[in-house]
């Protein structure tokens, strides 16, 4: 717990570490009431750092130390200085070895950061900061080390014994007990160390490597789950062979492991060899786990895996160089997705979270560049900015290099810093070298906070057949950070011919080919690009493959959008083309009067997706998804939710109205036949089917009424029964809501991913979500405190979902917020600080709302003994 005020700690302040580890030697003596930790260290001087004889740091964090021997040599009291956070001695010679014993209560750690319980098996979570909350050390991700791990425990509680690397030895000890030993032949930063013990099953596979290595692929779960493993599994294994093909990265270990806990701060873990997973990212049937789950999981075990090369085997310096492996990681992992499925709409799923929060998050008082120059607390800063701007960072030097280039870089880069602790300027550096290309504006991407704006004009000089096309970019003012310089941005574009042809892109008169799709480079203020040889006034797409994170600015007609809506190449402008139709229209809508018109060539453009069964049905499902209320809040310059929530249901009531039959039809026709597959096509199916029916509920259809409670009962996989559900719920049909709910409860009640999506379904509608509902909800017997995935599920859903509830104009969902966080701010400060993001917003929206935020994040302020992580967030946020 804090006793003073937070410090800033600042990239600036970087110092090489004083001292190195060369190997780490664990003992873990778990009990029910406690751990004793057994380490020693091999030190040594580091021969880089400038510090004469400079005291041994190491840090500590909640720890009873019960004794310190230096070279096999008890010290006494006098000797070191405990001073809670750190342990300190004064002096040490130039090599020594130094063991430290520990006391730990796993059993009350709430926190969930280092050696913690979770449904009665001992697990570790050590990245940022969390092994110094297991023993003393030099807690910092430059300090790379070898580790030997024994871990003692009662062999019917705990038969399964895990750590990082290959188990050397087991044996059995006395009194019941039993021990393993592992070790781990890379050296890593002790983020990267994990433990387990717990009563486990094991499911076993095997991957050949590129080179002919058999590689034990094991997953362990508690019994109930073990036939949820098999999806995990399978896109573990088309993960390891993906990274061999398209990166050259062959796994280095002979054994590979995934752990998966309920009980989980974040989403994963990429421990070395022992990838730790939230419960609710890793197991899936096809009775329990929706398409979007099935997805998730794909990717999540993609991403955990890519990690052993982007972060493990190449590490990061310091924690403000944490996009290097989590930006590159994120990029890895979504060409991986694109290539195992549509990569279309894999971009628009991208792009529709970065667009809806990232770009609020970088609009908002927690605006930091891709590589922050400053922080409190770093588990504050997991951001969007940190993960999907900077995947969109590296997707940028693949697009300016290509893929050929990209990937010498990438090989340099990873051949060139195999084993060490670097920083993005390093990445930057191999894309250079290996490319011959210049990035040195680029590298602005990584110091400038801000979404950058890009104002379009054009005109079109009909006698001399030239489109000229002006591009002016200007970068906002973030928290402090102004008088930005302009970036490197690659815009790629195309022009369209009034029959819909794409224009060849000639940028000089004389130029014989060329493309029909560019990439411009705008490096200066403002460009101006001149396209000859154009026979009438083109319809520009602009931005194609949103090939920057920026916003642009362009007069659309909404002719023009709908003609790009038809015939653009690029499916994700198409897509985009109708977010935008639809964003204008629902705006026009915001604070009209109920009967105001709604735009005719709408609903002829949703009629055609809906019946037009030649277009891609992947692409379809997407394109009716109405752009999201928290992307119109984005969009906003002062947001009045529930009038922007009221707006947006009138558009949709309207379109479902006047498209009655053909959903009717729409959903007869995309009714299932052949057996359950988790392929695009079938995935796409069931999206439209499920779309079709939420919107038949919006306007009380009675028939549609009985398509959902059919379908509830029939479906035999979960993406079909919980869009039912969603739509039996968000309907005005009360009895049969209450009826599935209950209904569904009662099947599912032993499942905790299940209860989860249960939870999560009601606290994020409006019609069952209100905040009485809620209230309920957190009363409800399977709520627990504990664990955030249900914290997640009710409050998060809640406050980040139903946004109308949220923002009651009476100010209660804020006041009911303020008051979550402060009662989690003691027992779980990470997610206690999460909680806050909405309330961080404030700025954002109308005075009425702002202002009761606003009293809402002082409420938090005002609470003793503030934990860093809230603290940080909510003083940043009132700034
Ligand atoms: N490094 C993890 C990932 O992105 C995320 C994580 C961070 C998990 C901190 C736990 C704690 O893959
Ligand atoms: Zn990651």
């Amino acid at each position: 717990m804090r006793t003073s005020q937070p410090q800033t700690i600042y990239l600036s302040d970087y110092k090489v570490p004083a001292y190195l580890v060369d190997t780490v030697d664990l003992r873990f003596e778990l009990f029910e009431d406690g751990a004793r930790v057994h380490s020693t260290l091999a030190i040594r001087r580091n021969p880089d750092s400038q510090e004469s004889a400079p005291p041994l740091e190491l840090d500590g964090d909640s720890l009873v130390l019960e004794s310190v021997a230096l070279d096999g040599t008890a010290l006494s009291e006098s000797d070191y200085e405990n001073r809670g956070e750190q342990l300190v001695i004064r002096s040490v010679p130039e090599r020594f070895s130094l063991s430290v014993v520990t006391w730990i209560e796993p059993q009350n750690n709430t926190r969930l950061e280092g050696l913690y319980k979770s449904s009665g098996m001992f697990c570790t979570q050590c990245e940022a900061e969390g092994f110094r909350c297991i023993t003393f050390f030099p807690d910092r991700p430059d300090v790379m080390a070898r580790f030997r791990t024994r871990i003692e425990a009662d062999q019917k509680a705990y038969p399964v014994l895990l750590s990082n690397g290959n188990d050397v030895d087991r044996g059995e000890l006395d009194d019941g007990r039993h021990f393993m030993t592992w070790e781990d032949p890379f050296p890593k930063p002790c983020y990267l160390f994990a433990l387990v013990a717990g009563d486990l099953v094991e499911k076993r596979d095997t991957f050949t490597t590129c080179s002919g290595r058999d590689i034990d692929l094991r997953m362990y779960v508690e019994p109930r789950n073990a036939e949820k493993c098999d999806h995990a599994m399978d896109s573990l294994k088309r993960s390891m062979r993906w990274d061999e093909e398209v990166y050259g990265r062959e796994y280095d270990l002979d054994i590979f492991m995934i752990v998966a806990v309920d009980d989980f701060n974040m989403g994963a873990m990429e421990n070395k060899g022992l990838n730790i997973f939230n419960s609710s990212c890793v197991l899936a049937s096809q009775e329990t786990a929706t398409d979007m789950a099935f997805q998730r999981i794909e990717a999540i075990v993609a991403h955990e895996y890519f990690h052993n090369w982007s972060g493990n085997r190449v590490t990061c310096r310091d924690w403000f160089q944490l996009s290097l492996k989590e930006g590159f990681t994120v990029f890895r992992d979504s060409q991986f997705s694109a290539d195992m499925g549509s990569p279309t709409v894999k971009r628009i799923e991208d792009v529709t979270l970065l667009r809806t929060a990232q770009f609020a998050e970088d609009g908002g008082p927690m605006a930091h560049p891709v590589r922050p120059a400053s922080y409190m607390e770093i588990s504050n800063f997991y951001t969007l900015t940190i993960y999907e701007k900077g995947a969109e960072v590296v997707r940028m030097i693949h697009t300016l290099l290509g893929p050929e280039l990209f990937r010498k870089g990438s090989d340099l880069y990873f051949q060139r810093h195999d084993g060490q602790a670097v920083t993005t300027d390093d990445f930057v550096r191999a894309m250079e070298d290996a490319s011959g290309r210049d990035l040195s504006q680029f590298r602005l991407w990584y110091e400038q906070a801000g979404t950058p704006m890009l104002t379009v004009s054009d005109e079109f000089d009909e006698g001399q057949g030239v489109y000229r096309l002006t591009i002016e970019q200007t970068i906002p003012d973030t928290p402090g950070q102004t008088n930005k310089k302009p970036q490197h941005i690659p815009f790629a574009l195309g022009l369209l011919g009034s029959d819909g042809q794409p224009l060849p892109l000639r940028l000089a008169s004389d130029e014989a080919e060329a493309p029909t799709e560019r990439v411009l480079e705008l490096t200066e203020g403002v460009h101006t690009f001149e396209f000859h040889d154009i026979p009438s006034e083109p319809v520009p797409s602009l931005l194609r493959h949103f090939s920057a994170p920026v916003r642009v600015r362009y007069p659309w007609t909404r002719e023009q959008l709908l003609f790009l809506m038809n015939h653009d190449p690029d499916g994700f402008n198409r897509w985009d083309a109708g977010q935008r139709l639809a964003v204008d229209v629902i705006q026009r809508l915001i604070g009209s009067p109920d009967d105001a018109a709604i735009d005719p060539r709408l609903v002829e453009a949703y009629r055609k997706l809906i019946t037009d069964t030649d277009l891609d049905q992947a692409l379809v499902a997407k394109m009716l998804q109405l752009p999201s209320e928290a992307y119109l809040i984005e969009l906003a310059e002062s947001a009045d939710v529930p009038a922007i929530h009221r707006a947006r249901e009138r558009v949709l009531e309207h379109l479902a109205e006047a498209l009655r039959d053909d959903l009717v039809a729409c959903y007869q026709r995309q009714q299932e036949t052949g057996p359950y597959e988790v392929t695009p096509a079938a995935i796409a199916r069931r999206s439209l089917r499920n779309t079709a029916l939420g919107w038949l509920l919006m306007i009380n259809d009675d028939e549609g009424r009985a398509l959902a409670v059919r379908q509830l009962n029939e479906a035999d996989n979960m993406t079909d029964r919980m869009g039912a559900l969603r739509a039996l719920v968000n309907s005005d049909y009360e009895a049969d809501r209450r009826q599935a709910l209950d209904d569904f409860y009662d099947r599912f009640r032993d499942d905790p991913q299940v209860v989860e999506q249960w939870f999560s379904v009601q606290a994020a509608s409006d019609r069952a979500g209100q905040l009485s509902d809620i209230e309920q909800l957190l009363a409800h017997p399977a709520f627990d405190w504990k664990n955030p995935n249900k914290i997640r599920s009710v409050i998060g859903s809640f406050a980040g979902q139903n946004l109308a509830a949220f923002h009651n104009p009476d100010g209660s969902g804020y006041r009911f917020l303020a008051d979550q966080v402060c009662r989690l701010d003691d027992s779980n400060p990470q997610i206690a600080a999460r909680l806050v993001t909405p309330l961080t917003r404030w700025r954002k929206f109308a005075p009425a709302y702002s202002s009761q935020m606003q009293s809402a994040l002082e409420r938090i302020r005002d609470k003793d003994g503030l934990s860093r992580d809230v603290y940080e967030v909510v003083h940043k946020s009132l700034a």
